[in-house]
């Protein structure tokens, strides 16, 4: 419920275990009162600390100043005072870029307003609040938005700008949200990494000064996520206050905590302000994206959770949301380039028989692509590995009862290809400077519709000559030299959004015409994992890296703020192609079914044994999966927990667990990492049962019946199993009356 209560002039906006409030102090204003435990409709003024030394402007106007830079502000701008970070910034046509944005008016209203061309969360039962800012001096209104639903504690916020002024404005920052914290105990969670190592966890305490993490590569990459978490030091996975931020967006970002003189906590979320300018006309729009804002004080776990739930819920849009996902054959790590028609049946084939439901054919079927260094623009398939082109082996696939999918790199251009040698222009480049290139390729300037058309002709052609049920959607390159042949130069650099909105747009070209397709995003393995993905595609590659040790943690840090259910997991064969490891079968299927389950690998070269695994694996997947998507997820261990002791500390293993709505069902994953001799069982207390349940299970052979309430406080014992990477996978049910 968002109420307004007029006699301090606040806003209150109140979910089902959380506040957000703000008021409009001295002369317009908007200042940031509370954000925290729910609290009934009430005057939170006092927080605002305004009655105390600076004072406000009208009772100490010669300190304005300081009262600018001291005040905690609702949307912050630049260069009249507040030296912290602003969240907005704007140039005049005469170069000034000092902003005044005073609060005019509001609107509350049940529902909400999308950003345009942008993916956003939909859905029932919101309720949003629109705030009103204008900066007198040149015309610019700001607008911002705050929506919650029904069944969310997150609140929803973004800016919108409008230039009601006569002159055009060049827009320097439009950050979606801006925070300020009355605290200075934080430690701050982000999530960083590289290629096949992404979403690792590191969490440190707030220094003073400025924290950072941002994008400037034109994706949201494999080296941070647009993702933090500020947490006190004695928060714990289910335990303690737990603020969250991610953007709805998979372009350049920033997202910043600063701990500020007065020791108090900015915290900031946006588009990324380097290199980014915005030429706004007179009467013309920008939104930024959606920032999604998340408070609990039930800990990480309770964080995430709320995330999994909102996007769950108000931003996956497939029409497969709900749907078991078929359990798919990936090529990409069987064959590589190297694969001919009948290497693929036979793959077909033999997937087919163990009940694998998804062939995906993956890089490597178009052109004359024999390796990474040419043909992408160029989507007709390659006669030579394909005579007569797709449909011989999309017959052989659909005729084995399977679907067909298919992998494009829509947003690329390779310097050896027709599409290059007829168009040079279309990619993304600088006049008189060289182009550099990332795997032997270049990226099509998406800002241009002509060159978006160019690409889904193709696609269009290919998706209209033969059955395609799925599409891996990739990205394997970051940009350079960003300059478009459609920009003039004051607005060169408008390219990174407006790239972002290219690939949107031919996104929602695709879920629009193609609503049943299912769509999986990827870039060059986990560099667009992002929640502005999610809204296009249900699933999400996680990492190149398959190998069932290196991503537990991959998993786990992915799970901090994205579903699981979205998160792309391969069963590979090992040695593993990116450590060289050795897992057992079982335990890198049990790691997989953290995710949306699939295999990639040549079944033709798997053991017997290997293979008699494989249906009741699919069989297990089919009948958990609901769990993944519309469960709690409840991390018990830390794969991030160094390996060297043992028994009851975290060390050397991990375990997870996903617990139904109605609580009358959970699984129970455990990986022990590392094997030590003379251990005795781990004793592990679960999470997020219900109490007074009964839940049956069956651990090594043997059944149990126990409270949620002794599972909880007392644990269950997992036996110490013989070997590193050893799992289990423990159903519980609840008793029904026929069992009792
Ligand atoms: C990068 C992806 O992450 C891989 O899964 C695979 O599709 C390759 N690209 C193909 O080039």
């Amino acid at each position: 419920m968002i109420t307004y209560l007029e006699s301090v002039r606040q806003f209150q906006l109140n979910t089902a275990h959380t506040t957000y409030a703000f008021a409009v102090a001295d002369e317009g204003y908007l200042t940031h009162a509370y954000w925290g435990a729910r609290l009934e409709p009430q005057d939170l003024t006092d927080l605002l600390r305004l009655k105390e030394s600076p004072f406000v402007p009208s009772t100490n106007n010669r300190e304005r100043a300081s009262f600018l830079d001291s005040a905690p502000f609702e949307y912050p701008c630049g260069f009249t005072g507040d030296y912290r970070e602003h969240a907005f910034g704007i140039e005049t046509t005469g170069g000034f870029r000092a902003c005044d944005l005073r609060y005019a008016d509001f609107r509350i209203f049940s529902g909400k307003q999308d950003p345009q061309g942008m993916p956003h969360t939909f859905g029932e039962g919101s309720e949003t609040l629109m705030i009103t800012m204008k900066d007198a001096a040149t015309g610019i209104t700001v607008l911002l938005y705050y929506t919650i639903f029904r069944d969310s504690d997150a609140i929803i916020r973004r800016t919108a700008v409008r230039n009601d002024g006569e002159k055009p404005v060049l827009l320097n920052r439009v950050l979606s949200a801006s925070v300020d914290l009355d605290d200075d105990r934080f430690e701050m969670l982000t999530l960083y990494g590289s290629w096949a190592r992404e979403r690792q966890i590191c969490r440190l305490p707030l220094r003073h000064g400025k924290q950072r993490i941002d994008s400037l590569r034109g994706e949201s990459s494999h080296q941070y996520s647009p993702f933090f978490a500020l947490v006190s030091p004695q928060t714990t996975e289910e335990t303690g206050i737990a603020y969250g931020f991610t953007l709805i967006y998979s372009g350049n970002f920033m997202l910043q905590a600063e701990l500020t003189q007065h020791c108090q906590t900015r915290a900031q979320i946006g588009i990324q302000p380097e290199d980014f300018v915005w030429e706004l006309l007179p009467g013309a729009y920008f939104d930024s994206p959606e920032a999604v804002l998340v408070c609990t004080k039930d800990g990480i776990g309770g964080m995430s959770r709320c995330f999994h739930q909102l996007f769950y819920r108000h931003l996956i849009r497939s029409t497969w949301r709900d749907k078991n996902r078929p359990v798919l054959i990936n090529n990409w790590e069987a064959t590589y380039f190297q694969f001919d028609l009948a290497k693929l049946q036979a793959i077909a084939q033999e997937s087919a028989k163990l009940g694998i439901e998804l062939f995906v054919l993956d890089d490597g079927w178009f052109g004359h692509r024999d390796s990474d260094s040419c043909s992408l623009g160029d989507w007709v398939p390659d006669q030579r590995k394909l005579p007569g082109g797709l449909k011989p082996l999309t017959d052989t696939v659909t005729g084995l009862g399977m679907k067909f999918g298919l992998w494009f790199e829509p947003e690329m251009i390779s310097p050896d290809s027709d599409l290059f040698r007829a168009h040079p222009d279309y990619a993304i480049q600088i006049p008189g400077r060289s182009r550099t290139e990332s795997r032997a390729q270049y990226v099509l300037d998406y800002c241009r519709e002509d060159v978006r058309e160019a690409v889904w002709e193709q696609i269009k052609a290919i998706l209209e000559s033969v059955p395609v049920s799925y599409i891996k959607w990739d990205m394997n390159r970051q940009i350079t030299e960003p300059g478009s042949a459609i920009l003039p130069p004051h607005r060169q650099k408008e390219l990174w959004h407006r790239y972002m909105l290219g690939v949107y747009a031919l996104l929602e070209r695709l879920v629009t015409e193609y609503p049943d397709i299912l769509i999986e995003s990827c870039s060059g393995g986990g560099a667009r994992f992002d929640p502005g993905m999610l809204y296009y595609s249900p699933q999400i590659w996680a990492s190149d890296n398959t190998d069932a040790q290196e991503r537990l943690r991959i998993q786990y840090g992915a799970s901090l703020f994205m579903p699981p259910s979205a998160i792309g997991a391969h069963v590979s064969v090992c040695p593993n192609h990116a450590t060289g490891r050795n897992t057992p079968f079982e335990t890198r299927a049990n790691v997989a079914m953290n995710g949306t389950f699939g295999y990639e690998l040549d079944v033709t070269q798997l053991s017997e044994q290997e293979k008699a695994q494989i249906p009741e694996q699919i069989q297990r997947y089919h009948s958990i999966s609901h769990l993944l998507r519309e469960g709690g997820l409840y991390r018990l261990g830390n794969p991030f927990a160094p390996a060297e002791c043992a028994a009851q500390t975290h060390a050397g293993w991990d375990a997870w667990m996903y617990v139904s709505e109605s609580k009358e069902e959970a699984l129970l994953t455990f990986v022990q990492i590392t094997a030590e001799a003379n251990l005795r069982s781990r004793r592990i207390p679960l999470a997020g049962l219900d109490e007074t349940a009964v839940y049956h299970y069956n651990i090594d052979h043997t059944d149990y019946r126990k409270t949620g309430a002794y599972l909880m406080q007392c644990g269950v014992l997992i036996p110490n199993l013989h070997g590193d990477m050893q799992s289990l996978q423990i159903r519980l049910e609840t008793e029904t009356d026929a069992d009792s």
